[in-house]
């Protein structure tokens, strides 16, 4: 600290040495920010917009600024380096210097995939959400802006002022260790997730990120390989979804993958970085790259990259040194500028400065509450087994790894801390104190509720042969850095729940899984919930749901296998021997990825894969029951600028609950498409006995292919047909109409 001091004394002497001469580092950094001088400064006149803000700002830059403003200054406990200037971080990911003699502020970055990362480290708290998979469980945008909004406080509440959230990489390969820090396998239902969660997390004033683009879509071997696609696929699966997050989200930046498609890396490849995002789409923020992901100065520059993270190995000094050699114009360089720039206007980051506050822990716990009880999927209720009826049931069991103490959290850059923890090593597994026993005996007062973990067969049995209902809380732990070699749950639990349903066939199950799992028991078991990795109040949520104070309403967002060998690559892709490590060292603009995975399923993503190749599934996308029933009628279709839908939907059963209700399309079959794709949803709130009229309104993109020889998106004139329901595979609607 002292030495901090020192150094801090020495350069504000510098400051007033150099005051003639370029700015140095010490002007650059060491006003305040906020710095009251800044203030009447014309870019600071929030009327404008914020391009006019950022050109005035870009005129006023030296070339040592300019780059300052494109690279980061290195991220804490990044393997084999230390940075000089950390000190000046907030101790997240990263941050980037700003100009504080022209009042920009530092960026100063944190992960954030279900909650703002590196609590312990920082002496911080941070609220565990539900993890993305699970809110996209939800189908609900709403529900999407809270979770964006929340982590956009305690991002602010903690100094931070961008985040990385935002995962929405398709789920090509359920096996890929990430697929809970993204949205499933449906384009449109990601891409319109993600996109209100980033406008409501950007609303907080910190800048908003999607990720990984594109096509990132397993972690073996993410930095070697290559992804071989088609343009059509690539466009009407994983970038539509990109297309549809950043057009309601509008992020202050997309980050690029650590993978290579089509040959170029995603951070130098100019097809995806220019020509799509942005001059397609005309995104106006900036492109940063996954941390490590930059590969060389001159081609990345080219191809659009605006920001290396989390150093400078290639947008520091090099960079600087290709501008004045002339090999990157000086134009190229003021684009990535300018488009930093531009987002940190664009989010508020400049005119609303950050001010550190306490995170709102009771607040944080009731919003991740309500929003698990929005993402836990009933996938089976035989006889009613659910919900648990307080008055006949007089002794329960409650069976699993820590269920006594607590609930499994995704890890990697994704882990939130939780209270009372020091910082988890990369991939422990870290379980939140949300005690599935506590939040069960809490609920029924009077009812005998004991504890098993499973480690013993012969007790769990026991246990559960005395129980009038045994719960089971089996667990599957993903990370970043790993992919699963299979979707079976781990350490002999299938086994465990097999001895449980022969003790007591009244089971449940409930699945705390970053992805689908296979069943093997299925009909053995009573009930099944998903509950995926729930958050800080996953266990208050499960158990609202388990005794029916909370009508579960959530659908899956991708499909449940019956086994790996249906998917559409039985085999995982693995990096081959040798393959590993070579791309990262090359430094020299030469990186070459080692092995390919070739995405030949193309459009048949998910569902559409099932659907098209004919396979039955354990569970459909879009599937999850409820304690009521539905019923759809009364289909009409009114063509226009968007297609209208509208049908009926009534709860048939006797207690209130909210319906997803579904709409696919099937395209004319000359447009080669799958069977058919989910083009709108509609979540709908009804009494016992209630019915209401439900309209989707379905704009044309949505209805459109892709033409790889205009690159633009087309309606194909023909015959339409519309199909509406409860999921994927229970489409009771159907009508066909012919749209030109
Ligand atoms: C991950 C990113 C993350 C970054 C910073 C990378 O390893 O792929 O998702 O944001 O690290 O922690």
């Amino acid at each position: 600290m002292k030495q901090l001091h020192c150094l801090r004394l020495g350069l504000t002497a510098a400051l007033a040495i150099s005051l003639a001469s370029a700015p140095s580092f010490a002007q650059r950094h060491l006003l305040h920010e906020g710095d009251e001088s800044a203030k009447d400064r014309p870019w600071m006149n929030a009327k404008l917009s914020p391009d006019e803000r950022a050109e005035m700002v870009l005129k006023e830059l030296t070339l040592d600024e300019k780059i300052d403003l494109v690279h980061g200054e290195g991220m804490p406990g990044w393997p084999g380096k230390v940075f000089p200037k950390t000190y000046l971080g907030n101790g997240g990911a990263g941050f980037v210097l700003g100009v504080e003699r022209l009042g920009i502020p530092m960026i100063q970055i944190s992960d954030a995939a279900y909650g703002v990362r590196s609590s312990a480290d920082n002496g911080r708290y941070s609220t565990a959400l539900p993890s993305p998979i699970a809110s996209a469980a939800s189908w609900d945008p709403q529900a999407a802006c809270e979770y964006g909004a929340l982590i956009g406080r305690e991002l602010r509440a903690q100094g931070y002022n961008m985040t990385l959230g935002g995962g929405t990489n398709i789920t090509r390969e359920p096996r890929n260790g990430r697929t809970f820090e993204y949205l499933g396998e449906d384009p449109i239902l990601a891409g319109t997730l993600v996109g209100n969660r980033i406008k409501c997390e950007q609303a907080q004033h910190v800048i908003g990120d999607i990720k990984h683009y594109v096509a990132n879509d397993q972690e073996a071997g993410r930095n070697e390989i290559n992804v071989v696609i088609g343009k059509r696929a690539l466009q009407e699966s994983d970038l539509l979804a990109f297309h549809i997050g950043t057009e309601i989200g509008n992020p202050g930046a997309v980050m690029c993958s650590y993978n290579a498609i089509n040959g170029d890396y995603a951070c130098e490849n100019k097809y995806l970085l220019t020509d799509v995002l942005k001059k397609a789409w005309k995104f106006k923020g900036f492109v940063v790259s996954d941390w490590g992901a930059t590969h060389s100065v001159v081609k990345a520059s080219a191809a659009g990259l605006d920001n290396e993270e989390p150093e400078d190995i290639y947008y520091g000094e090099p960079l600087k040194k290709a501008v004045q050699e002339g090999k990157v114009p000086v134009s190229e360089l003021d684009d990535h500028v300018r488009r930093v720039l531009r987002s940190e206007f664009a989010s508020g980051i400049v005119d609303f400065p950050k001010q550190r506050s306490v995170v709102d822990v009771e607040g944080g716990l009731e919003t991740a509450r309500q929003i698990a009880e929005q993402s836990i999927v009933l996938l089976k209720n035989d006889k009613g087994v659910l919900p648990l009826n307080r008055a006949k049931v007089r002794s329960i069991a409650i069976i699993g790894t820590n269920a006594d103490e607590g609930m499994i959290s995704g890890g990697g850059s994704a882990q939130v801390d939780p209270p009372g923890s020091t910082a988890p090593k990369w991939q422990a597994h870290v379980w939140f104190p949300t005690s599935p026993l506590k939040a069960v005996r809490a609920k029924a007062p009077g009812v005998s509720v004991k504890f098993a973990s499973g480690a013993d067969p012969a007790a769990t049995a026991a246990l559960a042969k005395e129980s009038d209902v045994a719960i089971v809380f089996a667990h599957q732990w993903t990370s970043e850095d790993m992919d699963l070699p299979n979707l079976s749950l781990p350490d002999n639990q299938d086994a465990m729940i097999d001895q449980v349903t022969a003790a007591n066939p009244r089971t449940i199950v409930v699945l705390e899984s970053g992805t689908a799992v296979t069943m093997p028991w299925i009909d053995k078991v009573s009930g099944v919930l998903e509950a995926w990795y729930a958050g800080s109040k996953g266990a208050d949520a499960v158990a609202n749901i388990l005794f029916g104070d909370v009508n579960p309403s959530a659908k899956l967002p991708m499909t449940f296998p019956r086994s790996e060998a249906d998917l559409p690559h039985p085999q995982r892709v693995i990096p081959p021997p040798g393959a590993l490590g070579k791309a990262a060292v090359m430094a020299t603009g030469e990186a070459k990825p080692t092995f390919e995975v070739h995405y030949d399923e193309g459009l048949k993503v998910g569902y559409k894969w099932y659907d098209a190749e004919k396979k039955p599934v354990l569970f459909p996308f879009g599937f999850g029951l409820s304690y009521t029933s539905y019923s759809y009628s009364n289909l009409k279709i009114k063509p226009g600028k968007q297609t209208t839908v509208t049908f009926e939907v009534k709860n048939t059963g006797s207690r209130p609950g909210a319906e997803i209700a579904q709409v696919y399309a099937a395209l004319p079959t000359e447009t080669g498409e799958p069977p058919k794709r989910l083009v709108g949803w509609s979540k709908v709130n009804l009494q016992a006995g209630e019915s209401k009229e439900v309209t989707v309104n379905i704009d044309a993109e949505y209805l459109s292919i892709f033409d790889e020889a205009s690159e633009s998106w087309k309606m194909v004139p023909g015959v339409y047909s519309f199909m509406a329901g409860g999921s994927s595979q229970d489409l009771p609607l159907v009508q066909k109409i012919t749209l030109k």
